[in-house]
């Protein structure tokens, strides 16, 4: 990864703004693609330049915002902006968070990004300040060039080309609104002059805000140099302002991660139907089949085959192993293991290398051995199952008697028959077998055959004597003519 050669002195995300068009109770910047909230993306590539100091500023549902930036484990420092509104004000704000009242100013670089632009990524960034660096400015924007600008800051340049400041849509006169280029909203500062001229930041404009844009024309008029650092990739300096942009920023960012995993080695049979998080890992040689989502911490070992219509989220897949039409949370798979198809693992679920949870199984906190198969129809929850043990068709671990949970510990080289039921808390030996139909409710030693089930009593000819006339009694009697096969010919 590109990071310039110095650390910047701090990056500021702006996170104060109400988002109102969300129409949610959820704070904008909270709503998420791609496995992680639009903030969590913008610290995320924030974090990526190893900044000294990290702040995020909030104002809009502060608490449940500050509390969401905690969680995510960046170190971010949360500063609270004041009443007085616009983008200026922020970044001051978030500046006092640094130095405190009275205390020294900053020096080396301010980066300033958005906390609802979640495409940007730490390459960009590092583009920017290392442009900002390597050229001595006091300012540096990323500006894009867009058909359709409205709404945007412009960015206004002199004759010879150069960045002379930055008019909002608001104030901009006609023949400014005709300029197609805009302010992402994202800055590289030398953070003395960035600190200087915040002081001179009034509010006197159409919105009644303190702009950060005006910062570019002071350090101008002061003899600094500005600049811009113009991206093609308008997707990085994109915001959402409401659903409908960001599903398209998550549709995005999601060809995006599809793609970078084909290049690294993962075939995707069909990335419109297929959705990875921007959290999730795969290695070289994976393949992915149509109407699979992968979640979360989710990670593909080498040669593993996932999908169709799979979901995992925090699933960790291992090498060679398959997982067929499978709805996955919180298990790992081992390696050359198979799951699926019509599986449904649930948390604690740890299967082991070579072993096989199949078709119609549920499982739950469940620790099964190398080589152990479940391959048909049934439950297991809170058990433990050692080594090449074969369990039948339709078992269950009865593990909740309706009040607490127990466990099922069943041994190695375990044989058990269709239809057992283990009736926890109870314990099955090694190398122990059951019966069809057994339900165990007492241990079985090792090497032992577990029976539950009453002998077999046939009634002979009850179907004739209780159902006379009916089709079964008619083809018992067929039967019965037919048996000694004696009066024909
Ligand atoms: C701002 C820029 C504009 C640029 C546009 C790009 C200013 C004055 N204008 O527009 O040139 O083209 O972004 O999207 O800077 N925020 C705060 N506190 C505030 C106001 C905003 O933290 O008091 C945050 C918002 O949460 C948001 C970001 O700053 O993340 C931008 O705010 P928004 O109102 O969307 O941008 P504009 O001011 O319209
Ligand atoms: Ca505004």
């Amino acid at each position: 990864m590109a990071v310039p050669e110095t650390r910047p002195t701090a990056v500021i995300v702006l996170a104060a703004g109400a988002g109102t068009r969300m129409k949610s109770r959820t704070p904008k910047i909270m709503h998420s693609i791609g496995g992680r909230s639009m903030i969590g993306h913008a610290l995320a590539a924030a974090s990526g330049l190893e900044p000294q100091h990290l702040v995020a500023v909030v104002r809009h549902q502060r608490d449940k915002v500050a509390d969401h930036i905690g969680s995510l484990g960046t170190g971010a420092v949360i500063a609270d902006q004041d009443e007085i509104p616009g983008t200026g004000r922020a970044v001051e704000c978030g500046l006092a968070a640094l130095t405190g009242p009275g205390a020294a100013t900053l020096t080396g670089t301010i980066v300033v990004t958005y906390g609802d632009v979640p495409l940007l990524t730490t390459e960009m960034l590092a583009e920017l300040v290392g442009t900002h660096e390597a050229d001595g400015n006091s300012v540096t924007v990323l500006t894009a060039v867009l058909d359709d600008a409205a709404g945007y800051g412009r960015i206004v340049r002199a004759e010879d080309g150069s960045v002379t400041g930055i008019v909002e849509h608001k104030d901009a006169t006609e023949e400014q609104r005709g300029i197609r280029e805009i302010n992402s909203g994202i800055y590289a500062f030398d953070a003395e002059v960035l600190t200087r001229a915040l002081t001179q930041v009034t509010t006197d404009n159409a919105q009644g805000e303190k702009y950060l844009t005006d910062v570019l024309a002071l350090a101008r008029s002061e003899g600094g140099r500005v600049a811009a650092v113009v991206t093609e990739d308008r997707w990085q300096v994109e915001g959402a302002n409401d659903r409908v942009q960001l599903q398209a920023l998550g549709a995005e960012l999601n060809r995006r991660t599809v793609e970078a995993a084909m290049r690294a080695g993962t075939t995707v049979v069909d990335p419109a139907t297929t959705w990875i998080d921007a959290t999730v890992t795969l290695e070289e040689d994976t393949t992915v089949l149509p109407g699979t989502q992968l979640h979360g911490t989710t990670h593909i070992g080498r040669d593993a085959v996932v999908g169709p219509d799979t979901t995992l989220t925090d699933v960790v897949v291992g090498e060679g192993a398959s997982v067929t039409r499978t709805h996955g949370v919180g298990a790992r798979i081992g390696d050359g293991a198979t799951v699926g198809p019509f599986t449904y693992l649930r948390p604690g679920t740890d299967l082991g290398p070579e072993g096989k949870i199949g078709a119609f199984y549920e499982t739950k906190n469940v620790t099964i051995g190398r080589g152990s198969k479940l391959s048909h129809l049934g439950y297991a929850g809170d058990a433990t199952i050692g080594e090449h043990t074969n369990i039948g068709c339709g078992n269950i671990t009865a593990n909740y008697d309706g009040e607490n949970k127990h466990r099922t510990v069943i041994g190695s080289h375990v044989r058990t028959s269709s239809n057992t039921v283990f009736v926890a808390p109870v314990e099955v030996g090694d190398g122990a077998y059951t019966g069809a139909g057994a339900v165990v409710r007492k241990d079985v030693p090792a090497g032992a055959l577990a029976l539950s089930v009453a002998p077999q009593r046939n009634a002979d000819g009850w179907v004739e004597r209780k159902r006379p006339g009916s089709a079964a009694a008619q083809a018992a009697q067929q039967a019965g003519r037919t048996e000694p096969n004696t009066d024909s010919e």
